[in-house]
């Protein structure tokens, strides 16, 4: 298997092969809006062409940047949330030793994320661990003006400043931001930092193959190149309208079921190495899709660690649900089952067969199980953990997304919702220019209003 693959016949007991068909209409107009950019948001659709438009001169200068870091630093602060941070975080987590935190360094930089949450705790504990290592900062933010990060840039910055003196400190900090706009782009330019741009027509949660997923991942010691090239084959596959284009299927497929009320999409991976992406991909679709009362819920689990927690819901809470199993075909390793005299386990027929028969089997009695229990299942077959399958699959995922958003009726490109916890945190936290809000909420939380 040379790229990834996408079956849905697990969801004809719901609905059927003929009622998604009759949706190609649709997705393929869809498909047209996205490419043609002659939908709602159309001025967020740079990242469509990331894949085949990123100029090789942009992918060297990323890879020169990441060389210098990796070659000063044991740590690297990625600092950013959201589409800022997800993404990198997914492929990084995706590649990596399962146990590369716990390992003493070999050759290559530990990539820490920080500025995706506001836990003081994280941020103490975090400087406790950078204060005797020789560490570097990566900084990513699109408005340059969002407080998490904000917040963590403040203090990293401080730390690497009162460590190794400005000068040195501005050579180990690297900025990927607006090119114009924004506090980040102007300290960028005031301290000298290094800086890469994230494109005004490219939405965070879309950014992942842009500078701002690229960096961290090239500094980690992956191969971005073959990942842009696996994006770039998906970008000619789900150019193409018709049967045979996999994102149009899963959008097609997908809407079909939330029009028959499944509600929730459950992300199901049986490789642990897969958790972070499925978090990238709840943001993808979540921010894009849940908006103007309608949406697909996207959530995940983790198998077979969550049959043992939410796998009683699966199988017989409401059937409100539908499973997309992300289902890896090759492992790196071989490790057999053994032999064991005792056998008080009674495992001894596992004897000799590998770790992953077990887990496969695992994973398809399980997609059966919950087929019988109402839970219609896709698969979506990864060929093995690779830089080329993930660029693959994460622009399939994005440009179902798009697809998908269009056919809900609602701009994939927008997140007007995210603002409304912001306005009521800086109103409790009396940011100046919010005096109105300030007085409103006390009297709110004083019981007034
Ligand atoms: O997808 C999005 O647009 C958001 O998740 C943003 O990436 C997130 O809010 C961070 O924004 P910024 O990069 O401006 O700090």
């Amino acid at each position: 298997m040379s790229k990834i693959d996408i079956n849905v016949s697990a969801v004809y007991n719901t609905v059927s092969a003929d009622q998604i068909k009759a949706l190609a209409p649709e997705a393929e107009k869809a498909l047209e809006t996205v490419d043609k950019g002659t939908g709602a948001g159309n001025d967020f659709l740079g990242w469509v062409n990331l894949p085949s438009a990123t100029p090789a001169a942009l992918l060297e200068d990323i890879e020169a940047a990441a060389a210098v870091l990796r070659g000063s630093c044991e740590y690297v602060v990625c600092i950013g949330i959201g589409g800022s941070y997800l993404g990198a975080k997914a492929v990084i987590e995706a590649l990596s030793d399962s146990f590369a935190a716990y390992k003493s360094a070999d050759g290559n930089p530990k990539v820490i994320f920080a500025g995706q949450n506001i836990g003081e705790d994280y941020m103490f504990e975090l400087m406790n661990l950078l204060a005797d290592k020789k560490f570097g900062i990566i900084v990513i933010s699109k408005s340059g003006t969002t407080t998490e990060p904000a917040i963590a840039f403040r203090l990293l910055k401080d730390q690497l400043e009162k460590k190794e003196g400005k000068e040195k400190a501005s050579k180990l900090i690297v900025a990927i931001t607006d090119a114009k706009r924004g506090a980040l782009r102007q300290l960028a330019t005031e301290e000298g930092y290094k800086t890469f741009v994230i494109d005004d027509n490219v939405g965070g949660r879309f950014s992942v193959l842009s500078p701002v997923g690229l960096l961290p991942i090239a500094v980690a010691g992956y191969d971005i190149q073959a990942l842009m090239a696996g994006a770039a084959e998906m970008e000619k596959i789900t150019a193409v309208p018709g049967e045979n284009n996999p994102a149009q299927l899963y959008a097609q497929t997908r809407n079909a079921l939330y029009r028959a009320g499944k509600k929730t999409e459950i992300l199901a991976n049986y490789c642990p190495k897969l958790h972070y992406f499925a978090e990238w991909w709840k943001q993808l679709y979540g921010e894009s899709e849940g908006k103007d009362g309608k949406g697909i819920f996207p959530a995940s689990v983790d198998l077979t660690t969550d049959l043992h927690s939410m796998g009683q819901w699966i199988q017989d809470g409401e059937r409100t649900i539908f499973e997309t199993v992300l289902s890896l075909e090759a492992q790196d390793h071989e490790v057999l089952v053994p032999m064991d005299n005792a056998n008080l386990d009674g495992l001894n027929f596992l004897a000799g067969k590998r770790i992953d028969q077990v887990n496969k089997m695992a994973e398809l009695g399980t997609r059966i199980a919950h087929v019988d229990g109402g839970v219609p299942n896709m698969v979506i077959t990864l060929p093995a953990l690779r830089e080329k399958y993930l660029g693959q699959l994460i622009y399939f995922f994005e440009k179902a997304c798009g697809i998908s958003g269009y056919m809900l009726g609602v701009n994939p490109f927008n997140q007007p919702g995210v603002e409304a916890y912001k306005k009521n945190m800086f109103a409790l936290l009396e940011k100046p220019g919010y005096e109105k809000e300030t007085a409103a909420m006390k009297a709110r939380l004083s019981g007034e209003a």
